[in-house]
């Protein structure tokens, strides 16, 4: 069949989920499928039966709600490219806010060659971005699961990050922070989500773990102990840098000054929600 029946008998199929995203959906699977950028300038081209076939498969999967970053196995966050695949956190576009107030802090100080730490860090995707814009950065990354950890080895060699240094251990436990000491700054988006937020996931998000997702009953879990044993890692007059979730704002706040962080800055994505919040300590 011409790639143009195929295209929409794909776009047919995902709009039944959804309408919205049935073109842009569609087209990255003929892009990653056809390796080609722009595979509708030649909508006559025949594709084969068994092209077709693998290319109806990964629509139909779409438009049974499967995420489309797992079905095309990458993402791009920062300008990079991220490999990606169940068991890894999906790099949001929200999470370019937390990059963007990290290198506000390292311009505002001058921190040409900063300690930094990654907490959480999943695909890698802030460290790497943090890395490829201050090169001369000492970064940390730290995380838990081993699936992730897959995912964060590939994406810091395939960025040419290779000298960040990876971490496999829990953020909740002081012998983790012990590891790293006289931090510039503490980045990090653990976990976020409430109790009542995980019985209401969508079927996509459904799809991505549960551990890079549930922050415990009220979603603070992870700012309330990580603030609390990393807060001697971090040098005085170092920052803390955290992503949260909508309205929680206030309370993140209040965790920091509990801590002894002060000046805390709010920042907010491209979407006006407060999204994160840098503290300095002193
Ligand atoms: C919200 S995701 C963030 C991933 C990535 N930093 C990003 O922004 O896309 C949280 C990550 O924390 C990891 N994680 C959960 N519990 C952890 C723990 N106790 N110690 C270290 N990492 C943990 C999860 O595996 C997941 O990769």
């Amino acid at each position: 069949m011409s790639r143009a029946e195929l295209f929409a008998q794909c776009r047919g199929l995902i709009a039944l989920r959804d309408e919205e995203s049935a073109d842009f959906d569609t087209t990255c699977i003929f892009q990653d499928m056809l390796g080609e950028k722009f595979p509708m300038f030649t909508p006559k081209a025949l594709v084969t039966d068994e092209k077709a076939a693998e290319i109806l498969t990964l629509a139909k999967r779409r438009s049974e709600g499967y995420p489309l970053q797992y079905l095309l196995g990458q993402w791009e966050f920062w300008g990079c490219n991220f490999r990606i695949g169940e068991g890894v956190l999906i790099p949001r576009p929200d999470t370019e806010t937390l990059v963007e107030q990290v290198l506000d802090i390292c311009h505002k100080k001058g921190l040409k060659a900063p300690k930094i730490a990654d907490l959480c860090s999943g695909s890698g995707c802030i460290a790497v971005a943090l890395k490829k814009e201050i090169p001369m950065a000492d970064v940390y990354a730290v995380e838990l699961s081993e699936k992730a950890l897959y995912y964060l080895r590939q994406n810091t060699v395939l960025n040419g990050c290779s000298d960040i240094k990876i971490i496999s251990g829990d953020v909740l436990k002081r012998e983790t922070a012990r590891q790293i000491a006289e931090l510039d700054i503490l980045v990090s988006n653990p976990p976020y989500l409430t109790a009542q937020d995980m019985s209401e996931l969508m079927t996509e998000v459904r799809h991505e773990p549960e551990s890079a997702l549930f922050g415990g009953e009220d979603g603070l879990d992870f700012y309330r102990v990580i603030t609390e044993v990393w807060k001697s890692s971090v040098k005085d007059d170092g920052y803390i840098v955290y992503e949260f979730g909508l309205e929680q704002h206030d309370a993140v706040k209040a965790i920091l000054e509990r801590n002894g962080f002060r000046d805390v800055e709010l920042k907010r994505d491209g979407a006006g929600i407060i999204r994160t919040a840098a503290a300095v300590k002193r």
